[in-house]
């Protein structure tokens, strides 16, 4: 019996190798492509733990895969192999709010799990920009984050306890239900952010939190993005920590104001885009605090607590990255370079070499991301078309990079390494690199897991 048989076996027919079929889990959200040789569709951990069982006896790579929302190539099998799509395993388990948890599989989509913890007054915080689609396991596999971890934490600040099925087939669990726990090794978050090359995750317990019970949008515009940048420093020494801090620079604010001409923000300079959470009383607080802190820098303060006008706001940030492109319909957004990260001090000087790096190639950069985290998202965008525009733009990637190492910082702030800055993390981590080759070494010895993946 071939592979695809046996595959169709372990998961009740739920398997294809049909090349259309192959075609479409070929990509994600980047320019990394790869196309597997199965895709199948497990419903449970133990059809999981007999795929890996079988793909680690034949020597078949083996890469999960939620939405495909990435932007690093995680979820595509560059080397081939079996894809598994988990999205159907995508069920909520339980709620416990006496126990402020809940216990999910891998499928879930972001905001589902969102709208069914609504009733109960809770959410679960992280909440990537893809939250509308993207999975749960997803967001586990890549410690994804989004706008409001500045106050909430990523994703690695929620995982109690996940039950993962290893490369040869065992299911292990990493943690437990408890909030807390001094128990050796925290494997819990080792697997977070591991994107597959460890384990398969098949269920999650979060931890879930309150929902506030106001929120109050600051928009403060600055005459400059360096001041925009030092802006967050400030912020935090007055002693104000925002449940958003999101930078966006004129060209961002330009194409919001495309995608909407009516959204509120200012119109006169780069802008940070800061919301406080909590009660009527504390937000109000924080509001007159957190202006006081940037008067002197800042051009303009617009304040509201207008929850459609704060909706529309969020909903329009949401589609930024890709948006950028409205500045020019001839040309593509790529992500490549995208995801930088530094220490909030080091904001300005990092806004300062985007600017410096994508002037010397001839790019318009918009930069926008999580100011409060330290996140530089740059927006890139060419002709596609235009081979030497292509080679401009990795050039560039290349450079802002290593620019954020030079300061201290991380390539990938939030979106992962996975095939597209594998490159990088050598000089990111020094012999912290070999650490996690020996890691992988020990749980993936024939290399199966998501190969091609980490720098690995
Ligand atoms: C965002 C995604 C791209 O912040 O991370 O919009
Ligand atoms: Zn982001």
């Amino acid at each position: 019996m071939d592979h695809d048989e046996q595959l169709k076996n372990i998961c009740e027919g739920r398997a294809t190798a049909a090349p259309a079929e192959l075609c479409c889990y070929s990509g994600d959200g980047s320019q990394i492509k790869g196309r597997p040789d199965y895709v199948v569709f497990p419903k449970t951990a133990g059809e999981v733990s007999q795929i890996l069982a079988y793909a680690n006896k034949h020597l078949i790579p083996v890469t999960a895969r939620g939405s495909g929302t990435g932007l690093a190539g995680g979820a595509v099998p560059v080397k081939g192999g079996i894809l598994l799509d988990m999205s159907q395993m995508n069920q909520i388990i339980s709620i416990d709010i006496n126990d402020i948890q809940v216990t999910v599989e891998p499928g879930i989509v972001s905001d589902k799990l969102n709208e069914a913890l609504k009733p109960y007054g809770f959410f679960f915080p992280p909440d990537p920009g893809s939250a509308a689609t993207c999975t749960i396991g997803g967001q586990i596999a890549n410690n994804a984050s989004g706008m409001r971890c500045v106050k909430y934490g990523t994703m690695k600040n929620y995982v109690l306890d996940l039950e993962v099925v290893l490369a040869d087939g065992t299911v292990i669990h990493t943690g437990s239900n408890c909030l807390k726990s001094s128990s050796g090794y925290d494997l819990s978050r080792l697997f977070v952010g591991s994107e597959g090359t460890l384990g398969i995750i098949t269920k999650a317990v979060l931890r879930i939190a309150p929902l506030p019970k106001a929120r109050k949008m600051i928009m403060i515009s600055f005459p400059s993005p360096e001041n925009a940048g030092l802006s967050v420093s400030r912020v935090f020494a007055a002693g104000v920590t925002p449940s958003a801090c999101e930078i966006l620079d004129k060209t961002s604010v330009s194409v919001l104001a495309k995608l909407d001409p009516d959204v509120i923000l200012p119109r006169d300079g780069d802008v940070v885009l800061f919301e406080v959470d909590g009660s009527k009383t504390t937000t109000g607080e924080s509001a007159e605090l957190l202006a006081k802190a940037c008067e002197d820098i800042s051009s303009s303060i617009l304040i509201t607590d207008d929850p459609v006008k704060m909706k529309e706001i969020w909903d329009a940030r949401r589609l930024l990255g890709a948006a950028v492109s409205k500045l020019d319909p001839t040309k593509t957004r790529i992500y490549v370079g995208e995801d930088l990260g530094v220490p909030i001090q080091k904001l300005p000087a990092m806004i300062s070499k985007v600017y410096e790096i994508t002037n010397d190639a001839g790019l318009t950069p918009m930069i926008y991301g999580h100011a409060g985290d330290g996140t530089v998202h740059v927006g890139l965008f060419i002709d596609v078309l235009d081979e030497k525009e292509w080679e401009k733009i990795h050039n560039t990637a290349d450079r802002l990079h290593l620019a954020a190492i030079e300061l201290g910082g991380t390539v990938s702030s939030e979106h992962g390494i996975g095939a597209a800055r594998g490159m990088y993390l050598e000089k990111q981590c020094g012999p912290a690199f070999d650490v996690m080759k020996a890691i992988k070494k020990t749980f993936d010895p024939n290399g199966i897991l998501n190969p091609g993946k980490l720098g690995m």
